[in-house]
């Protein structure tokens, strides 16, 4: 299953609630929250956040490229929030932080940057509902796609398969209708995509084509077993 979760990053921040309302048919929104300590940029905090979710129906999936998401991150496990994803290069206590966050009834994840590996996460894969491989260095949109990070997906879906659970692997950054089935053939599930969504005239347009280019269609259009060749596990 396919699922494009549009970063407002690439969205007008003056016109929000209008650039909400035109990615309508998205599965969820992306919210990076960055500090300019953990990334060098800075955008908005918690009080956008509860603002945001006041005013869009979809599921918010909160991205904390912030120091100490240990102490910060639990003020974002509020009603709309859907998902808070926190940095494990910035963590102290990541085990810890999931169980607190899904005791909120939030889901819980964790997001590597292109340098950190995946091992220690895999170990730990059940404490977490979704796990953010990023395929750019965290800090900015519009960066190029880094096909470098696919075994780490490989790594990931390898290990949940394994264990028998449903874990969601996301990607992040340079996401295309090119890139999207790279990720999605080698395990990711939820697409974030920022200027390929927001970067065009007609956003609804595009989140139709990203689904396409996973083989989204084929899959919603099929009744029973996924079709040959679909990218559906
Ligand atoms: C980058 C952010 C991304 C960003 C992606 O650090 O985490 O969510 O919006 O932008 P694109 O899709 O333009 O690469
Ligand atoms: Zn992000």
């Amino acid at each position: 299953m396919v699922r494009i979760h549009p970063s407002i990053l690439s969205a007008d921040f003056v016109n929000l609630e209008r650039d909400l309302a035109r990615i309508a048919t998205a599965d969820g929104v992306h919210l990076d929250v960055m500090d300019a300590h953990f990334v060098p940029n800075l955008t908005f905090g918690l009080p956008m956040v509860q603002r945001i979710a006041e005013v869009t129906d979809l599921p918010i999936d909160v991205h904390l490229m912030i120091d100490d998401p240990d102490t910060w991150a639990l003020q974002y496990a509020i009603g709309g929030v859907d998902s808070v994803t926190f940095h494990a290069e910035a963590t102290r206590d990541a085990v810890a932080l999931a169980r607190e966050l899904r005791a909120r009834g939030t889901r819980a994840a964790i997001a590597v940057k292109p340098g950190t590996e995946v091992d220690l996460v895999a170990e730990h894969l059940r404490e977490f509902d979704m796990v953010l491989v990023m395929t750019v260095e965290p800090g900015f949109g519009g960066q190029s796609f880094m096909p470098g990070m696919m075994p780490k997906l490989e790594l990931l879906r390898g290990r949940a398969r394994d264990l028998g659970i449903d874990v969601a692997l996301q990607v992040d950054g340079g996401i295309t209708d090119d890139t999207l089935p790279i990720a999605a053939a080698a395990g990711a599930d939820v697409f974030v995509a920022g200027s390929a969504v927001y970067g065009h005239a007609d956003p609804a347009e595009r989140i139709a084509a990203l689904r396409a280019a996973g083989g989204g269609e084929a899959v919603a259009a099929a009744s029973g077993d996924a079709p040959a060749g679909s990218l559906e596990r």
